[in-house]
């Protein structure tokens, strides 16, 4: 199957993905002219037409400062609401009723859990997963089995070449790019070894809170929601061994490979904090023991990364938002500079201001012959302009029925291994000062950190 989706059907249309990611992603998808077809929102919650597109315009605003009337009119015409309960057979009759003249329907999964699998059913009895492709939304289980029997599921209900698991982080071009870096250079590769760097860190953080959702974020926490998923997904792209044959399939293979050869996380060097104020707030429980940030150190067992530590860190109402990447490399053995050498470092930048920087040793003005650390930027915006947002490039490659930016099953099999000795410890989670980079502990892990700038 591989024409294009002739509609979209967004169920969680109330919620919180679909306003901040999805209604900006199809209305840039409209300005492109790739999306002149039905949307249909799904909700439990009673909206009409007039709601719905009250809704669009907002976020479409909140995203981009700007909206052009002509491009939302014309997103606007498409858009219809359905609202009804999702374990309700009629709902899917209706929808059925709304999808006649649609031959390859697109069902988008922005639902909570707990209505994954009446979703899945209702399409399913109701004929309509026959013919169209679904996307499914994190978190894709909360842990091993329960992923597990959430792809049976699917499967029993879609082929698995209708199936599109989001990881959003692979939509992303500086995540993507992570590929280009590495393999198109003949510079970093042969460098990109134990022999060669030090340590790797990756920092994910975030400078606001749970915004709202935090109800949901409360049965979560920071290891299901990012580190399991977005975090494990960069550490394969930084650490694969190039693919030994050219195409994505083997590109695909190669990263499921490493993840393989990641040892499952140790509670005994993982720090779980949650910021002051937390228990606070509407929908958390008020002795919950879920962990707003969480950092990390992994191995991985190959020799190219023997002895190798791989620093992750993620958290809410940390000091700023940003996700980065420092490698460090080891200083020269012999630097034959007085006081010996710094690392040199290479920052990749994945978030909103993305690019990447390299810094060198070079010589400290003077009469002494000593180092001074200097930095090569590269922003990305500067040097290649605008660039298509994470959620409008996948629901481009959905609709069209490209797979090369979702999630394959046995990835995320492999990333539930790796977390689940570090779920749901017993262990108080440590408190840390909002607006800090979590709890004291976390510091000590790394030894030293580099923060995000
Ligand atoms: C989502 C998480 O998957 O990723 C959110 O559920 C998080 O909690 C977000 O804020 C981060 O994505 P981005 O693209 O803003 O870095």
């Amino acid at each position: 199957m591989d024409l294009r989706s002739d509609a979209v059907v967004l169920f969680g249309v109330t919620g919180d993905l679909v306003a901040k990611k999805l209604f900006p992603a199809l209305y840039e998808l409209t300005r492109r002219g790739r999306l002149d077809m039905p949307v249909i929102g799904v909700a439990r919650s009673r909206w009409d037409h007039q709601q719905l597109t009250t809704a669009a315009r907002k976020s479409v605003l909140e995203a981009n400062g700007r909206i052009d009337d002509e491009v939302f009119d014309a997103l606007a015409a498409n858009l219809t609401m359905l609202s009804g309960d999702y374990a309700d057979p009629t709902t899917y009759q209706r929808l059925a009723e709304a999808l006649t003249a649609a031959r390859r329907p697109l069902f988008y999964l922005a639902i909570p859990p707990a209505v994954f699998t009446p979703v899945v059913d209702g399409l399913a009895a109701s004929g309509l997963a026959a013919r169209g492709r679904v996307v499914v939304e994190k978190p894709f289980g909360r842990d091993l089995a329960s992923s597990y029997a959430l792809n049976q599921a699917l499967r029993a209900a879609f082929d698995e070449e209708r199936i599109f698991r989001i990881d959003h982080y692979l939509g992303k071009e500086a995540v993507e790019g992570l590929r280009v870096f590495r393999f198109a250079n003949r510079l970093f590769e042969p460098i990109w070894n134990a022999e060669h760097i030090d340590n790797i860190q990756i920092t994910l953080a975030e400078g606001f809170g749970t915004e709202g959702r935090a109800g949901f974020y409360d049965t979560m926490g920071a290891t299901r929601d990012v580190l399991q998923n977005h975090m494990l997904q960069v550490v394969a792209l930084l650490a694969m061994e190039p693919p030994a044959e050219a195409g994505d399939d083997a590109f695909r293979a190669e990263e499921i490979r490493v993840l393989g050869r990641i040892e499952p996380l140790a509670p005994e060097s993982t720090v779980r904090g949650q910021y002051a104020g937390y228990r606070d707030e509407p929908g958390v429980a008020p002795d919950s023991n879920t962990e707003t940030f969480v950092a990390t150190r992994l191995r991985i067992d190959t020799p190219r990364w023997a002895g190798v530590p791989f620093y992750l860190r993620t958290g809410k109402l940390m000091p700023g938002t940003a996700t980065e990447v420092v490698v460090e490399f080891k200083i020269p053995e012999r630097a034959l500079v007085p006081g010996g050498a710094t690392p040199n470092l290479l920052r990749f930048r994945l978030g909103r201001r993305d690019g990447i920087t390299l810094s060198i040793q070079v010589k400290e003005p003077g009469a002494d012959v000593a180092g001074h650390t200097v930095e090569l930027p590269v922003d990305f915006d500067a040097a290649l302009g605008h660039r298509r947002e994470a959620y409008e490039r996948l629901l481009d490659d959905a609709l069209d029925g490209r797979h090369l930016r979702f999630a394959r099953e046995e990835a995320i099999a492999q990333e539930w291994r790796i977390v689940e000795p570090i779920l749901d410890l017993p262990e108080p989670v440590a408190p840390y000062a909002r607006g800090s980079w979590g709890p004291a502990q976390a510091q000590a892990l790394a030894g030293h950190w580099h923060d995000p700038r």
